[in-house]
């Protein structure tokens, strides 16, 4: 099987790989970087699980060659940790506990992250819809869309603009 070289991004760091040329992303991740954060669930696209950030597009990671990626930026649900510290998804998550078996959650984070980097306001249909390719076997969903609506409400952009108008309003 042919060999690729190629750098990739990831979670801030940069990384010089040979890949073999049939290897997807999910499997480059995981089986040659040691990064399990990314989860394999159906490897067929359809359950969600391996949702990575390419270049802040959320993608299937397990249907994508890794060959193909020379150059990109990938963000794993383990990259928006700073310093052992939650970001507010993942914190929203934990509070809200939106956790069980906790195999779909990281791709629950990723692609939440892309939602509300696109919609900082999502409605509850918005955020249903926008999850609808990420099968979580266990929650039921009630609790994981919560956590996406506790998620908008804690985002760092919102908080500052909260401050911002409570000060126009005091003014
Ligand atoms: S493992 Fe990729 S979508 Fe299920
Ligand atoms: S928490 Fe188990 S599959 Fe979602």
């Amino acid at each position: 099987m042919k060999n690729a070289t190629i750098t990739l991004h990831i979670n801030g760091e940069e990384y010089k790989l040979e890949v073999a040329v049939n290897r997807t992303l999910l499997e480059v991740l995981r089986d040659q970087l040691g990064m399990t954060e990314t989860k394999y669930g159906c490897g067929t696209g359809e359950c969600g699980a391996c949702t990575v950030l390419v270049d802040d597009r959320a993608i299937n990671s397990c249907l994508a060659l890794a060959a193909t990626m020379d150059g990109k930026r990938i963000t794993t649900a383990a990259g928006f940790a700073h310093f052992g510290e939650l970001n507010h998804i993942q914190q929203a998550f934990n509070d809200e506990a939106a956790i069980q078996c906790g195999y779909c959650t990281p791709g629950m984070i990723v692609k939440t992250a892309s939602l509300l980097a696109k919609n900082p306001d999502p409605t509850e249909h918005e955020i249903r819809h926008a999850l609808e390719g990420n099968i979580c076997r266990c929650t039921g969903y009630e609790k994981i869309v919560k956590a996406v609506q506790k998620a908008a409400r804690t985002a760092p952009g919102r908080a500052v603009k909260a401050d911002t108008a409570c000060q126009e309003v005091a003014q």
